[in-house]
């Protein structure tokens, strides 16, 4: 791998032991995947933000990064974390935990990392361009910014996108590379315009082909759909970028001749729709997966106008704390349901010391929800959900 003179510098540990340590990582993942260089980042998301994904292991990793100086050059943000920051204690939340995801947030953002702690940061906190090569973690949030916006990024890990932040590089190989980035098959989509319709899409497509590129025809996503897809189809497969026809803005660019298509329709989806649902009833619902934007948070708030909470089955809806304070008369209607969390979600929170029966309309949850919180899980469309509840 050619380092140029400052990047060898940088690795003979001339810039302290973080950046040493961060070139390291870079260095070793581009020999693994026969990277010819370090190619300039414009911005890096980070996921291993929870305190119960990354445990006393990741504490310690991230408190030896911040005593050896690390610092990050390039605009970073963070994924969500295992609690609300201000509202913990309504999520059966122990003081232990909650300390320990407090001392991480701390050190990311002594690192010089925005702690703004959600999946959806392309929808404001930060937004990459068309042609940006980035390193982004969060397999929903780096697949949406490929595809939807046509940035460029690997499914980096944690530590691998917290180093890139660090160096404000990245090893160029994989999606970084045009030649990389072409369609692998064509999904001839037959579904209706429902959001979970999108959800059970994404299933049905990461189920199918596992990973690879599909090229979309039939479906129009916009930013709700397009989360919900990318989401699913990095949980159900390892798909990491899709192309759209009429959205992807790189559609255009390869020859797809001679691609096999695979037909999904109604079919798929139901049998989609069945491997999820594994339980009737359910002691938490969880909506916002990924993190809810301002218009799913009103539309679900006109869904619940005018009626009153039931039962005794719990609701959290989960966001980030920008779109939350942003909506405050919609967040005031949903509360009398359940509490409008931020910058967490259902399944990096421990729900699984409270709940082992909860609902959700995203295709992801469903899926991480058995393996990562021990959940049976019920996966329908929002409208369902919410008549459990009123
Ligand atoms: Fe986001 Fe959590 Fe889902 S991080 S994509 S809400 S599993």
């Amino acid at each position: 791998m050619d380092l140029t003179r400052e990047e060898q510098a940088i690795l003979d540990g001339e810039s302290g032991e973080g950046a040493q340590k961060a070139m390291e990582l870079v260095v070793a993942l581009g020999k693994i995947y026969r990277a010819e260089g370090l190619v300039d980042i414009t911005s890096a998301h980070l996921s291993g933000a929870s305190y119960k994904t990354i445990g006393d292991g990741g504490l310690l990793y991230l408190e030896d990064m911040v005593k050896g100086g690390a610092k990050v050059k390039v605009p970073s943000t963070l994924n969500p974390i295992g609690m609300d920051r201000t509202r913990w204690s309504e999520m059966h939340i122990t003081d232990d935990f909650a300390k320990k995801q407090l001392r991480i947030v701390e050190l990311y953002g002594s690192m010089g990392i925005k702690t703004t702690c959600s999946c959806t940061p392309y929808t404001g906190a930060n937004v990459p361009k068309l042609g940006d090569h980035v390193a982004w973690a969060e397999s929903s949030a780096l697949s949406f910014v490929n595809s939807m916006i046509g940035a460029r990024t690997n499914r980096e890990g944690g530590p691998g996108a917290l180093a890139a932040a660090i160096l404000g590089k990245t090893a160029n190989y994989g999606l970084h590379l045009k030649e990389n980035r072409k369609p692998t098959v064509i999904i001839d989509a037959d579904i209706g315009d429902s959001l979970f319709e999108h959800s059970l899409l994404g299933q049905a497509v990461g189920m199918a082909i596992g990973n690879g590129i599909p090229y979309y025809k039939g479906v129009r996503p916009g930013i709700e759909e397009g989360k919900t897809m990318a989401a699913a189809m990095a949980a159900a497969g390892a798909v990491a970028m899709f192309h759209v026809e009429g959205v992807t803005p790189e559609y255009k660019d390869f020859d797809i001749s001679g691609l096999e298509t695979i037909h999904i329709g109604k079919k798929e989806l139901k049998d989609a729709f069945e491997k999820l649902n594994t339980v009737d009833d359910v002691q938490l619902i969880s909506l916002g997966c990924p993190h809810l934007t301002e218009k799913e948070i009103h539309e679900i708030a006109m869904m619940l106008k005018g009626k009153k909470k039931r039962g005794d089955t719990e609701i959290w809806f989960c966001t980030s704390e920008a779109v939350r304070s942003k909506c405050t008369e919609d967040v005031r209607i949903l509360e009398e349901f359940g509490p409008v969390l931020a910058d967490t979600c259902m399944v990096v929170a421990p729900i699984e010391g409270a709940f082992s029966r909860t609902a959700t309309n995203s295709c992801k949850a469903g899926n991480y929800l058995p393996t990562l919180c021990s959940q049976k899980v019920m996966c329908k469309d929002i409208a369902e959900l919410l008549k459990v509840v009123y």
